[in-house]
């Protein structure tokens, strides 16, 4: 399986990036947390370096919990601050205020000093496609959050959400694409759902899927699909298809609609809580 980038996407998000990161004090980076290290672009760090970090593992319902703290003390080794969190539902975000806060303790300082008090800190969520960034905005906005509006000497037309009276956040997400030169990084990605399906062969996808399954997390399938697990994957996929009766021409087996059905499980967390790659 081979995958193909865009380097025109890229150079443009980048910019913009470049362009939205002077404004700011604090950048909010979501990963997915069944793949902390395949889901961040290395270029963030040259990007937000002299900025504070703030790294979300979004989507920790999705993921077993202990790797998620075992994914947390690893960025917090590296001098990042972590939060777990899940966008969709909320958890985790009543705490991100007070680590907002924490992030951007020698800026605040810096700005006592300075004489200046109370300048809200400004943040920007960044990540790439499908890992979160406009459920987390919205959640953590929510309905009470006032737009800001245009202000004096920032950039025309960049709304800014006012969190409370410390917080406000560039409404528009910063879009990094996937970068990796290691295929088995994309494969992640196209497990997750970051790589467009269509760009890819579902069935052989479904494939490396049971190959990753039946390694890291045996009796998985066998107990979501009522099949019995075979070494080949191709065996395996067949038996999902017979299991879920997936048909073509009255008999014949639909593989390719029982890959999509098995990334569609996985996706929505309907295999259980799965964490696809470690710390070190
Ligand atoms: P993006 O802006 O970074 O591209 O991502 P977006 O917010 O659109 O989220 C992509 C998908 O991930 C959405 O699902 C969203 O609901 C889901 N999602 C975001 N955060 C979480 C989380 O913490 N946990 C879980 N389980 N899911 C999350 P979707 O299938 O595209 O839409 P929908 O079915 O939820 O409406």
């Amino acid at each position: 399986m081979h995958f193909q980038w865009y380097p025109g996407h890229m150079t443009k998000a980048k910019r913009m990036m470049q362009e939205n990161i002077k404004l700011i004090d604090l950048v909010i980076e979501l990963v997915d947390a069944r793949v902390p290290l395949a889901s961040r672009n290395p270029d963030i760090d040259e990007l937000g370096k002299n900025k504070a970090r703030l790294i979300l593992l979004n989507k920790a319902d999705l993921a077993e919990d202990r790797w998620n703290e075992e994914w947390k003390a690893y960025f917090e080794k590296q001098g990042f601050s972590c939060v777990k969190v899940n966008s969709k539902k909320g958890g985790g975000l009543k705490s991100i205020q007070n680590v907002i806060q924490e992030a951007c303790r020698e800026k605040i300082e810096r700005d006592r000093k300075k004489g200046i008090l109370n300048r809200p800190v400004r943040a920007m969520v960044v990540g790439i496609p499908n890992v979160g960034k406009s459920t987390f905005i919205n959640t953590l906005a929510g309905k009470a959050a006032a737009k800001t509006g245009n202000k004096p000497g920032v950039t025309k037309g960049k709304q800014w959400i006012r969190l409370n009276k410390q917080v406000e956040l560039l409404d528009t997400p910063g879009i990094l694409w996937p970068k990796f030169e290691d295929q088995s990084v994309g494969l992640k990605l196209a497990f997750i759902g970051s790589i467009k399906d269509e760009i890819l062969n579902v069935e052989e996808l479904g494939a490396e899927f049971i190959r990753f399954a039946n390694q890291a997390y045996p009796g998985i399938l066998a107990e979501k699909y009522g099949i019995e697990e075979a070494e080949d994957s191709y065996v395996c996929l067949n038996r999902i298809a017979e299991s879920r009766h997936c048909l073509v021409r009255g008999n014949e087996l639909d593989t390719e609609k029982a890959a999509g059905l098995l990334m569609d499980d996985f996706r929505n967390g309907r295999l259980g809580r799965l964490t696809l790659e470690y710390p070190e």
